[in-house]
C-alpha cells in the first residue's frame, strides 16, 4: 500500500529568509570532543598545532558556521585565563562540571585557530556560574578589544596581534539547572545576565547577546524562568536560548520521530513568552531564539562518578542509527520551519560526545548516520523558506496525536535558482507519494533526489561496515512542467532538488 500527501508553495509566500547559524554546532570541553577529537598532537593526521586534519576536513564539509564554545556546563566552573598564554605553564586542575582533569593544552586562542581551519565562527560563553561581570568583561577585551588595554596587550603579547572579534556571546549555561556548578534561581540569573551584558557591551558594542533560557522544558521551573528572566534582562540581550534533547525512551520508533512535534511546540511556547514580555514593557524589540543545544542523546543522564579526574575519559559516545537520523531530519525540518523566530542552533555536539563525527580506536574517523542529514540541510537548506501547504494522513502515538506521516519543508534559493524539499516519511511500513505543486514557479527540472533509508532501523556506521547507512541518489521523482510526483520510501530521508530557472 502507498500513502498519498501533497505539498504546495507559492514563491511570494515567504516564512523567512534561513539565518546560517541554525546550521551551527557545539564543542565543550568535554569527553573526547576536544582532546582526542579535534586536537590530538602526535596523530598522523595532526597539523602543528596538534589539530587533525581528518577532523577538520569533517567539519568543514558539513559548513558549520558557528561553533559554540567552551561549554556547556564546563564553562560554568571555567576560568577563561588558565586557557592562554605559554603552554608548559598552564594549570592541570580538576574540573567540576564533569569529574575530570582539565590540562588546559587548548584554550580561547588555540579553539579561535580551529575555527578559522574550519570555516567557523566562535560562539563565545562566559562562566556566569563560580564567576560574573568581571570575568566577562576581561575576556571580551583580551578577544576583542584591539590594543591598548591590559588584557588586549596580553593577547597580541600571546601572539594574538588581530583581536579575534566573536561576535556572538553566551551569559552563561543552564543556570537553572541543579547540576550546573553555581547555580541560580531566575531572580539572581537576570539580574547577573543584565549587568554582565551591560559592561560586556560596554567593551565591544557590536556583540550579541544570548540570555539563559530553561535548560529544558522539562523543567519545573519553565516558563517561570524565561519571564522572569527576560523581565530582568529583556533590553540588553538579544537571542533566548532553547536546549532540547530527544530519545526513543520507549522503544517505540513512531512516538520518536513524532518528537519534532514537541520541539515545535517548545519553539513557539518560548516565543510566546518572549513575544508576551516584549508586550509588558512595550519594547520596540523583537526577542529571537538560539537553539544552541539540540540532538538525540541516548546516555544522557549518565552518571559521572567512575570518570573521577581522567583526562579526557570517553563521554556520551552515543552511537547514531537510521532511526536516529530520521529524527534529526525531522528536527531540522523543524528548525527551518522557524527561520522566522530561529536564528540560531547548535547540533550538540560535533565530535564524539553526542556527534556527529566519532574519532575511532585505530585511529580513523567515522561519520555517524546523523552526519548525513546535518550535512545535506547545511548544504542545500540556506535561502528562503516558503511557506507550505501541507496534506498528509496522520496518526496517533503514546505522546502526540495528528502526527502527520510527512513531515517537510521547501527552501528557495533564488540565485541558484534552486528549490528543495527537505522530507521524512515517517511511515514505518508504506512507501508516500508525494505530489508537488511549484505553480508560480513555471517550468521546472529535477536535479537530484537524494535518499537516507536502510531496511533495519536499527542500523549503524561502525569501523567495520563505515557505509552501512550513507545516502544514495536516484530518488524515485518525475517532473512535469511545475508539478512532480515523488515517491518516498518507508521511513526514508529525502532531499529532493529542483531547478526553476
Ligand atoms: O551537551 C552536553 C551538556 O548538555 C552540556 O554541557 C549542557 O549544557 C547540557 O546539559
Amino acid at each position: 500500500m502507498t500513502i498519498q500527501s501533497k505539498v504546495m508553495v507559492d514563491k511570494n509566500f515567504v516564512v523567512a529568509d534561513v539565518d546560517q547559524r541554525i546550521y551551527g554546532s557545539f564543542i565543550e570541553h568535554l569527553g573526547r570532543a576536544v582532546y582526542g577529537g579535534i586536537y590530538e598532537p602526535g596523530h598522523p593526521s595532526a597539523d602543528e598545532q596538534g589539530f587533525r586534519r581528518d577532523v577538520i576536513e569533517a567539519v568543514k564539509a558539513l559548513q558549520v558556521p558557528i561553533i559554540r564554545y567552551p561549554g556547556g556546563n564546563f564553562v560554568s566552573g571555567y576560568n577563561w585565563e588558565d586557557g592562554v598564554g605559554p603552554k608548559d605553564q598552564r594549570k592541570r586542575l580538576l574540573e567540576l562540571a564533569w569529574w575530570t582533569t582539565e590540562t588546559n593544552e587548548v584554550g580561547t586562542n588555540e579553539f579561535a585557530d580551529w575555527a578559522k581551519l574550519v570555516g567557523s565562527d566562535v560562539m563565545m560563553a562566559v562562566n556566569l556560574g563560580t564567576r560574573g561581570a568581571d570575568a566577562a568583561r576581561n575576556l571580551v577585551d583580551y578577544c576583542n578589544h584591539p590594543s591598548g588595554s591590559y588584557w588586549s596587550d596580553l593577547r597580541i603579547a600571546h601572539g594574538y596581534k588581530e583581536p579575534h572579534r566573536f561576535k556572538t556571546w553566551c551569559l552563561g549555561n543552564e543556570m537553572d539547572g541543579p547540576w550546573q556548578i553555581c547555580a541560580k534561581t531566575a531572580e539572581e540569573y537576570g539580574r547577573l545576565a543584565n549587568e554582565t551584558a551591560k559592561v560586556m557591551r560596554w567593551v565591544d558594542p557590536s556583540i550579541e547577546l544570548v540570555a539563559c533560557g530553561s535548560s529544558s522544558s522539562g523543567m519545573q521551573t519553565f516558563g517561570y524562568w524565561e519571564s522572569t528572566v527576560l523581565d530582568l534582562c529583556y533590553d540588553q540581550v538579544d537571542y533566548l536560548s532553547l536546549h532540547t534533547y530527544y530519545n526513543n525512551n520507549y522503544n517505540d520508533t513512531a512516538n520518536f520521530l513524532a518528537t519534532s512535534l514537541d520541539l515545535d511546540h517548545f519553539i513557539n511556547s518560548v516565543a510566546s513568552i518572549c513575544d508576551a514580555t516584549q508586550a509588558k514593557k512595550r519594547s520596540k524589540k523583537k526577542l529571537m531564539l538560539s537553539l544552541d543545544e539540540w540532538n538525540v542523546w541516548k546516555t544522557i543522564g549518565s552518571s559521572r562518578a567512575e570518570q573521577r579526574w581522567q583526562i579526557a575519559p570517553p563521554e556520551f559516545e552515543d552511537v547514531y542509527n537510521m532511526e536516529d537520523a530520521l529524527a534529526v531530519g525531522c528536527y531540522l525540518i523543524t528548525i527551518l520551519k522557524h527561520a522566522d523566530r530561529v536564528k540560531m542552533a547548535c547540533l550538540a555536539q560535533l565530535v564524539n560526545v553526542i556527534a556527529p563525527i566519532t574519532t575511532t580506536a585505530d585511529g580513523g574517523l567515522l561519520l555517524q548516520t546523523t552526519y548525513y542529514p546535518f550535512l545535506h540541510a547545511s548544504s542545500y537548506g540556506r535561502g528562503k523558506v516558503l511557506q507550505s501547504i501541507v496534506s498528509s494522513p496522520v496518526y496517533d502515538s503514546k505522546d502526540f496525536t495528528d502526527v502527520p506521516y510527512l513531515e517537510s519543508v521547501v527552501v528557495y534559493e533564488e540565485e541558484q535558482g534552486v528549490i528543495t524539499i527537505f522530507a521524512v516519511n515517517r511511515h514505518l511500513s508504506e512507501s508516500m507519494a508525494l505530489d508537488v505543486d511549484l505553480r508560480s514557479f513555471g517550468e521546472m527540472s529535477l536535479l537530484e533526489h537524494i535518499v537516507l533509508e536502510h531496511d533495519d532501523l536499527k542500523a549503524v556506521n561502525s569501523t567495520a561496515s563505515p557505509q552501512q547507512v550513507v545516502p544514495h541518489a536516484g530518488g524515485s521523482t518525475v517532473v512535469d512542467q511545475s508539478s512532480a510526483k515523488s515517491m518516498l520510501s518507508k521511513a526514508s530521508w529525502n532531499v529532493i532538488r529542483f531547478s526553476v530557472k
